[in-house]
């Protein structure tokens, strides 16, 4: 099967002009003005833009979580990720207490099995390293393109792990070309705050976000760099949502520090007044780091400006409403933490990133697909376009215009965070290695054409 992209307007990281893309089978074998050969497909993309598939380095898909599961299984996720342009995406596979790795992925590869739409990933979430010969086990991981080990600083009782633990771990990443993923906030002191305010009956939504001030975040982001540094490990700061974790990110990469950082969609539209909205509907906001003040936002859009942040994820992590999130109605801190997002990343990045004269187009790109890939070990099979490449390409009609909402969204999720947010420009035809996935806003593959990705270690190339 060939595919030719006619006439698009060609954005990578680096480049942006009008070219024709050719592919053959399931890559790209040629780039090129007014190329005239013969295709099997041939798309007309005159006054679109031709994306790189984007890669969303932060998902939780079917996941056990705050007493339930995540609503969307790897089927629907991936579904609401293709008609969203996202072609890859690194998903987080939990280590169960006493659970061995290679039990807890064969458990996250049998939920994909035959599911997939698109490509996956997964980054190994280290929850418990006492049994005998944990350490040696984590090692032998990137081995097998499981290249990067995340843990979690909050979430006492559940998925929290102490220093000696995140410390351990990072001497592993070291050793072994893992890049370390933290989730840094300080779980001890939020705990604290937590018992108080329900003690004081303090029982809504919004007391989320007042017992998790940013400072713990800034505190939990600064003591994973230290201890990172001490380890000499290479550290990715997920969902960053405030001044005081950028802050210490900021001056370690300033330093020349292995440090990079990321945020996600949600923290640069939702603040923290929406958790006060009425009738329990503020739970839908309810997601961890909370979302903050509002001058935040423009600290975040400076931040993936300047490199201080140097990638953007969705952190999808679905809970309907109804019957999931109302397991918290009269205590917030049952409420199942999370929010969905996996579809509406690139529409909301290009509306009022780009639109808003925050990023380029070029910077935009570099957020969403090239920057993860090149940090989570897929670069260059993923995250540009050049000749070698996956054919993994979104074309974007800049013209199109959205309103985004539930009732079209492709997740199984009953709310979306952006509900009636009118954007222009969003994906037309969505390709994964050379197969049309979306087109005329219809899903035109099925799934079982998503492949597990084995991804190289940090700061090295994925081969084939
Ligand atoms: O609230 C969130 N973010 N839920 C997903 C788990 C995590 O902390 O990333
Ligand atoms: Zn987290
Ligand atoms: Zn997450």
């Amino acid at each position: 099967m060939s595919v030719l992209i006619k006439g698009g307007r060609v954005v990578t990281a680096a480049d942006d002009y009008v070219a024709d893309v050719f592919i053959e089978g399931e890559r790209i074998t040629l780039i090129g003005e007014s190329l005239d050969i013969a295709a099997d497909k041939v798309i007309d993309a005159r006054g679109k833009y031709v994306l790189p598939g984007c890669v969303d380095p932060h998902t939780h898909l079917e996941m056990p979580f705050g007493g339930t599961v995540t609503i969307d299984d790897v089927e629907s996720g991936q579904t609401s990720a293709a008609f969203g342009g996202t072609t890859c995406h690194v998903d987080f596979c939990i280590q169960g207490k006493g659970q061995t790795f290679a039990d807890a992925l064969a458990d996250w590869h049998a939920k994909a099995d035959g599911k997939q739409l698109i490509d996956i990933g997964y980054h190994i979430a280290v929850t418990d390293l006492s049994a005998p010969g944990a350490l040696e086990e984590l090692a032998t991981l990137p081995d097998q393109g499981v290249t990067s080990y995340k843990l979690f600083m909050a979430y006492k009782g559940a998925l929290m792990v102490d220093d000696e633990t995140l410390f351990r771990t990072m001497e592993v990443a070291a050793a072994t070309g893992a890049l370390v993923m933290v989730h840094a906030e300080n779980g001890d002191a939020i705990d604290v705050l937590v018992q108080r305010a329900l003690a004081e009956g303090h029982t809504d939504p919004i007391y989320h976000a007042l017992t998790r001030p940013p400072e713990t975040e800034g505190e939990a982001t600064n003591r994973a760099i230290q201890l990172a540094h001490v380890a000499g490990a290479p550290l990715y700061v997920v969902h960053v949502s405030c001044q005081e974790s950028v802050e210490p990110i900021a001056i370690a990469r300033e330093k020349g520090w292995d440090v990079w950082g990321e945020t996600c969609t949600q923290y640069f539209f939702i603040d923290q007044t929406f958790l006060e909205r009425p009738n329990f509907e503020g739970a839908k906001y309810v997601y961890t780091p909370p979302p903050r003040d509002k001058a935040n936002q423009d600290v975040l859009w400076a931040a993936v400006r300047n490199d201080e942040l140097s990638a953007i994820s969705t952190d999808h992590c679905a809970f309907l409403w109804q019957g999931q999130k109302t397991l918290g109605e009269g205590d917030f801190s049952k409420i199942p933490n999370g929010g969905p997002g996996i579809e509406n990343r690139l529409q909301m990045i290009h509306h009022f990133g780009v639109g808003g004269g925050h990023i380029s187009l070029n910077r935009m790109v570099e957020l969403l697909a090239t920057n993860p890939a090149k940090l989570f070990g897929l670069y260059p099979r993923k995250g540009t376009l050049a000749v070698g490449s996956d054919a993994d390409v979104v074309i974007f009609d800049p013209n199109k215009k959205v309103t985004i909402s539930a009732a079209t969204h492709h997740s199984k999720v009953d709310y979306n965070l952006y509900e009636g947010t009118e954007v222009v420009g969003s994906p037309d035809v969505v390709l994964l290695r050379g197969n049309v996935l979306v087109e005329n806003d219809e899903l035109v593959a099925s799934p079982g054409i998503g492949q597990y990705v084995a991804r190289a270690k940090f700061g090295e190339q994925l081969g084939r």
